[in-house]
């Protein structure tokens, strides 16, 4: 038997909702932070969802999870995230059919307001937040605007969805078993502007773009098709992506607190200003994450199609930035 280790506590916001409905059985079945790390988690919902969320926990309850100390629910942001060593924030609306993800910016720029001031005040200093309901770059800015007492690194978006869904169309289009590719990259803001690009993929020891010299692929179906896949779900399901949703938070997390092994991923975090990107904004960039800690991937070339495509995603973050100040100044005076 592995030797037990000090509990730590897991903060998920929206809570009863449909992404934590898998996401809260996986960690605390050890998915998360591994099978011999005990966890206590720290859960956020809205007042009226809180009857609901009872019934999330009975079924916590009976699944006897060994590494599950408790389970607290809360609809206050400082209870639920006191001493919180991670912070999943799921909660918000998520996009219907026809919406795009700025039409929901007005109605999460309060709601990641008080979170970031929470996480701020009562967190654990080393807390790690990825931030999940969208529009979540921005709804990521908000968060670090309002937490200024945390680590720039501390709060980061998730993009790890878009980067699974690249590696698994890529490994599909080459025949190839998903796990022998590495140097995925998915940049700029989780909505169609996103790019993922297998430039630099490699599949084995072999070079992506060598075995399949296929531009047209590239252009017509593989970056618009992984673009929009979050849209193709809704369509299909009347709901956005939930079980591949929780399944990505919990890669992301867990490469960020264990290590990626050498392997490229993408995360959404604070641009260095590297790569034509605005210092500070939260952009989809590619990290290897190694001792509880991301670095940025530097130095890679920028051809014409990479630059077009990065700035459109740097364009919609500057106005949803722009947007959010907007709102707060307003709100200030
Ligand atoms: P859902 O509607 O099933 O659940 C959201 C839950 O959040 C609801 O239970 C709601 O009561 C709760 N909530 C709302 N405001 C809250 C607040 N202020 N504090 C605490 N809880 C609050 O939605 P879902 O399917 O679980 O999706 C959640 C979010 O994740 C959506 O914004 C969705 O668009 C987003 N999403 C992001 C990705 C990604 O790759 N980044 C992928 C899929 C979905
Ligand atoms: C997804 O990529 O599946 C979701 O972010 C889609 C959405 O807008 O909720």
């Amino acid at each position: 038997m592995k030797p037990v280790k000090p509990v730590k506590r897991v903060a998920v916001t929206g809570a009863a909702g449909q992404i934590a409905y898998s996401l809260l059985f996986r960690v605390a079945r050890g998915d998360l932070l591994g099978d011999d790390q005990p966890v206590i988690l720290q859960l956020l919902e809205l007042p009226q969802a809180l009857d609901a969320l009872r019934g999330v926990v009975m079924e916590l309850e009976d699944c006897a999870f060994p590494l599950l100390q408790s389970v607290e629910i809360s609809d206050d942001p400082r209870v639920a995230f006191r001493d919180v060593d991670y912070a999943l924030l799921v909660g918000s609306r998520p996009r219907t059919k026809g919406m795009e993800r700025r039409d929901l910016l007005a109605a999460n720029a309060a709601i990641f307001r008080t979170q970031g001031q929470a996480l701020n005040d009562v967190a654990s200093r080393d807390v790690k937040v990825l931030v999940v309901g969208n529009p979540a770059n921005t709804n990521a800015l908000i968060t670090r605007r309002f937490a200024p007492e945390l680590p720039a690194d501390a709060i980061t978006a998730m993009i790890r969805l878009d980067h699974n869904r690249a590696v698994s169309k890529l490994a599909a289009r080459c025949g190839v078993p998903v796990a022998s590719v590495n140097r995925m990259v998915v940049w700029g803001n989780h909505s169609p502007t996103m790019y993922p690009d297998y430039r630099y993929a490699q599949i084995g020891q072999d070079s992506a773009r060598a075995l399949l010299a296929d531009e047209r692929w590239n252009r017509d179906v593989f970056i618009p098709e992984v673009a929009r896949r979050g849209t193709a779900i809704i369509e299909a399901r009347g709901a956005s992506s939930a079980a591949s949703a929780a399944n990505a938070a919990i890669d992301q997390m867990r490469d960020w607190v264990y290590g990626s092994a050498g392997q490229w991923v993408s995360m959404s975090v604070p641009s260095d200003g590297s790569y034509g990107i605005p210092e500070g904004l939260m952009f989809g960039v590619p990290v290897i994450c190694r001792n509880g800690a991301f670095e940025r991937v530097t130095g890679l070339e920028i051809d014409a199609l990479s630059r077009e495509r990065i700035d459109a995603s740097v364009r919609e973050l500057m106005e949803e930035a722009d947007a959010v100040d907007a709102l707060f100044s307003a709100g200030a005076r």
